[in-house]
Parts: structure tokens; C-alpha cells; sequence
């Protein structure tokens, strides 16, 4: 039987890119289980919800619930949502039109809301859509053998109770999206920051960090599977600590599980993110040279209404930090334009900050009023959705312009890199990523397999991507 989930997306932690076109679509693996019933599922937003899919999928799959890539031979259908942005809540309802033509014709069919958007509109889901017969939150997905129960019986169910402690360290996923490469490790859950316009800390509850020894058995187990590259996740790395055990310790110890094994981490918080940390990194060949560090806007007073807990020159200093301790350190970062207030000069701030950061990768969005945001309750969406979308188009032509030089930088290099598969484009290529996180294009050899790693020499470019030969 056949897996649906979205396609895996190597995106910020929280959701989604300018390239939101990609959700949605089809990712298929197969998975063998005998089972009379079905699920689909399809997965929107961040990492850590793509993450959350494969917890879902394991206590399915302990139900008996086998996986299809075709919701027409589905009995349940659920839906991993996302609330970060107003546009990404948009997409599922769109998402759930389709579902209810579908419900229309099967109408066995059950329907699940899952995530972010199940969190933040609670039962608004089971009444304003006659469709939905499930609603489940981020934290109760051990519930869902009861729920499916209830709902099996006519009967709506719901649960969105946040939890303190909840990290499903002991549920063993179920690996959807898979290139048997690499995998998502959630590490830690929830978040505690209350950046203003966020959220996050609502749909997803407090912050907990997940026992490091369940980390490192999940990171053994991919490593004995075949599994080459880990990326630990949470919503502000930087402050995960369970026992003594703090971040910069956990990258160690995985990092020591073996010299074969990558790891990569996001998303870090600029105010908390240690030296400890970048000389852990500096010590290991195998902790991957690439910070995802957003810095949100390049402004201090619109940083402090933001709640970030740090200034412009606290971030610039960050940045040099970074970059004295690990020269060849890839960086990238999450911009907001047009938030509230926001006026031109400190918006030419956020352009100055980026000229001069130059990063190798930018997340670039204009800001989404989220209902019971500390944003939204104590500022005014006052800025013109219009001068927004300028001033977005203006950060996206900076960042072009850096990622060429950034990438323009590496011609000549050689990177090792390690081996996802074939490339979107040819099938005599393989494609795969250097330790800074960039996609490297170059020619199949026939003894070489996903998994192996190579060293690439580069010899063309383009902005998205380098394009190379074995060396
Ligand atoms: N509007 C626009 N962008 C947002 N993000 C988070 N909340 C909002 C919002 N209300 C962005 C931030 C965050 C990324 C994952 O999404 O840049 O880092
Ligand atoms: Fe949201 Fe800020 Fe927490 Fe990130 S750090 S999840 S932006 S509140």
C-alpha cells in the first residue's frame, strides 16, 4: 500500500517559504501492512509538522490503519495543518472544499483536522464545516485510536489539550517522507519566546525538551537503517536542556554516534545561541557548517515590539561571531517586512542588514496579523498590504543578488556531499547536499548509491544551485 504525505520540504522550522506552491503535493513510499483500512494524509507548514505526520502515521499504523496515496480509496483522510500565516490556513480550506466534494460521494469517509489550525479554531472546525469529524491538536495524537472510535460511531471528536510534558519520545515514527537518507529528529516541542507575532507558543503550548537518550536511540536506529543525515528539530534549539544535558552536549553526543552520520539542526534563537555550540560545531566534521538564524527585521525598535530579545548590533555581532569561530559557516535567516508600524527608514534598515549579512539563504515573508497575538492585540496591522508586498519584492531581489554571490563563491570548490538520489532534472544525475546546505547537481557513477558520500568539484553555478563532477 501506498503512503501520501507532502513533499519533503528542507524549509524554516516554523513554515513555510515565498515557495508555498510546493505544499500539498504527492510524496509517495510504500509501506506493507495488512490491513482492510486506509489512511491519507497529507501534510502542510514546517518541519516539526512533517515531523508530527510521522508520529500520527506509528499510532495509526498500531490501530491497523495501512496508507494510501489515493483519497478516493481512503476511510480516513486527515489533513496536518498549519496557522503561521493567513495564506497557509487559506490553502486548507481550500483543501477541505476539495474534501467535502469528496465526502459528498463516499460519505464513509472521516475526516481529521490535525496541527496548528485544529489548535487555534478548536470546535469553529467541527461547526462551521459539516465535513470535519475529527480535531486533533499537536499534543493529543496518542488520543487518536479513541477519537477514530468516537467518530466511527457518529459521534464528532476533539482534542486539543496542550500538554507540559509531551514529546512522544517513546513513539517510534514511521518514516513517510523518506529518501532513507535523511530524517527529521524532533527534539524538542513548543515554544516559550512570545515573538509578538507569532502563533506558535498558542498552537503549540509551552516548551519541553525530549529525554536525550530516546534522541539518541532514534539517531542509532536511522544510522543502523542506512540513514546518513539527521536534522534536529525545535522551535528554538538554542534552549533545549533535559537533566544536565544542554544543546551543544546533545549535538555531541550525536555527533559522536559516528563520523558517517551528519547533523544538522534548526531553528536557533539569536539571543541564545552559545560559543558553546559553535565550538562543538567547530570540533565535529560531521555537524554540518549551516545556521538557520532569523533575524525578523533589521531594526531595533520594531525588533523590540517583535519581542525578539535582542538589538540590530546584538544580531550583527552574532553574525561576526559565527563567523570568526567557523569561516566556512553557511547562514541563513527569516525576514518579516511591513510589520506593524513599521515605517520606510526602519524598513531600510531590514535592507541594509541583509546587504550586509549576506546570506546564503533567505525565508522572506510580509506580516500576517495572527488573531490573539500579542501583535494583534497591542499594535495596528496598519501597513498598507501594497507598500508590504513592495517592500517584500525589494528583500527578494537583495536576496537573489546574494545567493548568486554566495553561490558564485563556491565555483572551483570542491564540497563533500552526500548522495539523496537522482535530480529533479535527469535521471543521470544525482543530487545531493555540501555540508553548508546547498543542493549540488553532478553526474551518476555506477557504483555510487543514496547514501554514499562524494567529493564534487563545482564548475557552474546558478543561484538556486552548483552544478559540478567527481573529483
Ligand atoms: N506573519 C508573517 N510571518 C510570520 N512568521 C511567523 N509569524 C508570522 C506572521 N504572523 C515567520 C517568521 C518565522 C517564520 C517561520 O515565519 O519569520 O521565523
Ligand atoms: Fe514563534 Fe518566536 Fe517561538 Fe520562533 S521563537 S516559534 S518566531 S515565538
Amino acid at each position: 500500500m501506498k503512503t501520501k504525505i507532502t513533499q519533503k520540504v528542507f524549509e524554516p522550522l516554523l513554515e513555510k517559504t515565498i515557495d508555498e506552491s510546493k505544499q500539498g503535493s504527492a510524496y509517495e513510499s510504500i509501506i506493507k501492512q495488512p490491513t482492510s483500512k486506509k489512511a491519507y494524509i497529507e501534510t502542510y507548514g514546517c518541519q516539526m509538522n512533517f515531523s508530527d505526520t510521522e508520529i500520527i502515521a506509528s499510532v495509526l499504523s498500531e490501530l491497523g490503519y495501512g496508507f494510501t496515496s489515493n483519497v478516493f480509496e481512503s476511510d480516513l483522510a486527515l489533513i496536518n495543518t498549519c496557522s503561521i500565516r493567513e495564506n497557509a490556513e487559506e490553502k486548507v480550506w481550500n483543501k477541505l472544499k476539495e474534501l467535502k466534494a469528496i465526502k459528498k460521494k463516499n460519505p464513509g469517509l472521516m475526516v481529521g483536522i490535525m496541527g496548528c489550525m485544529a489548535e487555534r479554531l478548536k470546535n469553529k472546525l467541527l461547526e462551521q464545516e459539516k465535513l470535519v469529524d475529527l480535531v486533533v491538536g499537536p499534543d493529543a495524537y496518542r488520543d487518536l485510536p479513541r477519537l477514530i472510535e468516537s467518530a466511527e460511531n457518529g459521534i464528532k471528536s476533539i482534542n486539543v489539550l496542550l500538554s507540559r510534558d509531551e514529546t512522544y519520545a517513546d513513539i517510534s515514527p514511521i518514516r513517510l517522507n523518506t529518501n532513507g537518507v535523511s530524517a527529521f529528529i524532533s527534539i524538542m516541542r513548543g515554544c516559550n519566546n512570545m515573538c509578538t507575532f507569532c502563533v506558535v507558543p498558542f498552537t503549540r503550548g509551552r516548551e519541553r525538551s525530549r529525554d536525550y537518550r530516546s534522541i539518541l536511540n532514534e539517531a542509532q536506529e536511522l544510522f543502523d537503517n542506512g540513514y546518513r543525515e539527521v536534522t534536529l528539530l525545535g522551535q528554538n534549539v538554542d534552549s533545549y536542556r533535559f537533566d544536565d544535558c544542554n544543546f551543544a552536549q546533545l549535538l555531541e553526543k550525536v555527533a559522536l554516534i559516528s563520523p558517517d552520520l551528519r547533523i544538522r539542526f534548526s531553528t536557533s534563537h539569536p539571543k541564545d545561541i552559545t560559543d558553546e555550540v559553535l565550538f562543538t560545531m567547530k570540533k565535529y566534521d560531521n555537524i554540518c557548517k549551516y545556521i538557520h538564524l532569523p533575524a525578523q527585521s533589521g531594526n531595533t525598535e520594531i525588533l523590540e515590539k517583535m519581542n525578539r530579545g535582542y538589538s540590530r548590533e546584538w544580531y550583527m555581532n552574532k553574525i561576526n561571531r559565527i563567523r570568526e569561530i567557523l569561516s566556512e559557516c553557511a547562514i541563513s535567516t527569516d525576514i518579516i517586512v511591513g510589520f506593524c508600524g513599521e515605517t520606510e527608514e526602519q524598513f531600510l534598515d531590514t535592507v541594509s542588514l541583509m546587504k550586509w549579512a549576506k546570506y546564503d539563504y533567505a525565508y522572506m515573508f510580509y506580516y500576517s496579523e495572527r488573531p490573539g497575538t500579542p501583535a494583534a492585540k497591542k499594535f495596528k496591522d496598519d501597513i498598507p498590504e501594497e507598500i508590504k508586498k513592495q517592500r517584500l519584492q525589494t528583500i527578494i531581489e537583495i536576496q537573489n543578488q546574494n545567493s548568486l554571490l554566495s553561490n558564485q563563491k563556491d565555483l572551483n570548490k570542491t564540497f563533500k556531499v552526500l548522495i539523496e538520489g537522482n535530480s529533479k532534472k535527469s535521471d543521470l544525475d544525482f543530487c545531493g547536499r555540501n555540508d553548508q546546505n546547498k543542493m549540488v547537481i553532478f553526474k551518476k557513477q555506477p557504483h555510487l548509491k543514496p547514501g554514499d558520500y562524494v567529493h564534487v568539484k563545482v564548475h557552474q553555478i546558478t543561484s538556486a544551485t552548483l552544478i559540478g563532477e567527481i573529483v
